[in-house]
């Protein structure tokens, strides 16, 4: 380790863009901090003197508290909650239960703004919270329709971000929403169009230029700013 080697903590690295993200930043000389909620053959071949592999599930309270705790010490350029589920996402609202719908809720809107903010002390001066957000997530550029209970989740979680960056605003880092491209992970399915090394590398090519840059910004992997 050196002083101005950068530290990341990426939250949700077990497989898809959370582990490409981890093997993206290793790559670039980045220190990571990586999540996994239960063994990951991924992480685990990843593991080395740069990488330390870590167990959380965001949606578990005393889980992140633990973390935190077990994290004490360390400052991070960024913190990139990238963990999130899609769990009937292809069932209009009233055809999906509930519970599953408010699970989706919880896990990706609510979960990943309660971790940045048990977090937030961690975050170095000039740093980045980033939470994998979707184009879904937009609101004005739904034109389509679907994906009723993800797309609602993803618009809340950049409602949330955009208070909590307001919260921290004098906090002195900024706060990021990605989407990463439709990327063929276990989520985004084998038609997707993009890789996750592209979609990874070009994340990391936008984090890396708005490290520094206080408020909130809504891009995708390309570095494209999305409409609300
Ligand atoms: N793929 C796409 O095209 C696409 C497009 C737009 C946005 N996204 C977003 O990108 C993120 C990653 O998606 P992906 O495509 O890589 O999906 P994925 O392959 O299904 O991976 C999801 C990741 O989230 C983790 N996770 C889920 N719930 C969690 C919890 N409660 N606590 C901790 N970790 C949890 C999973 O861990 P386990 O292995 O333990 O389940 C896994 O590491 C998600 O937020 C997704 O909404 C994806």
């Amino acid at each position: 380790m050196t002083d101005t080697q950068r530290n990341a903590l990426i939250v949700g690295a077990s497989r898809g863009l959370g582990l490409g993200l981890v093997e993206t930043f290793a790559g670039r000389g980045w220190r990571v901090s990586a999540t996994q909620r239960s063994a990951s053959p991924g992480l685990a071949r990843l593991a080395s003197g740069t990488v330390r592999v870590e167990t959380v599930d965001i949606d578990d309270d005393a889980a992140v508290a633990a973390l935190h705790e077990r994290l004490a010490g360390e400052r991070y350029d960024l913190v990139f909650v990238v963990a999130g589920v899609a769990t009937q996402a292809h069932a209009p609202l009233h055809a999906v239960p509930r519970e599953v719908a408010a699970q989706v809720y919880l896990t990706n809107a609510v979960s990943p703004i309660r971790f940045a903010e048990t977090f937030a002390d961690r975050v170095a001066p000039g740093g980045l919270i980033a939470f994998m957000s979707s184009a879904l997530g937009s609101v004005a550029l739904n034109e389509s329709g679907g994906f009723e209970t993800y797309r609602a989740s993803k618009a809340a979680l950049n409602t949330y971000a955009r208070s909590f960056a307001i919260r921290h605003r004098a906090a002195g880092f900024g706060v990021l929403l990605l989407h990463p491209g439709w990327v063929r992970t276990d989520m985004g399915g084998a038609e997707a169009d993009l890789d996750v090394a592209t979609s990874a590398a070009g994340m990391a090519d936008v984090i890396e230029e708005q490290l520094g840059r206080a408020g909130i910004a809504y891009r995708d992997y390309r570095g494209e700013t999305l409409a609300w």
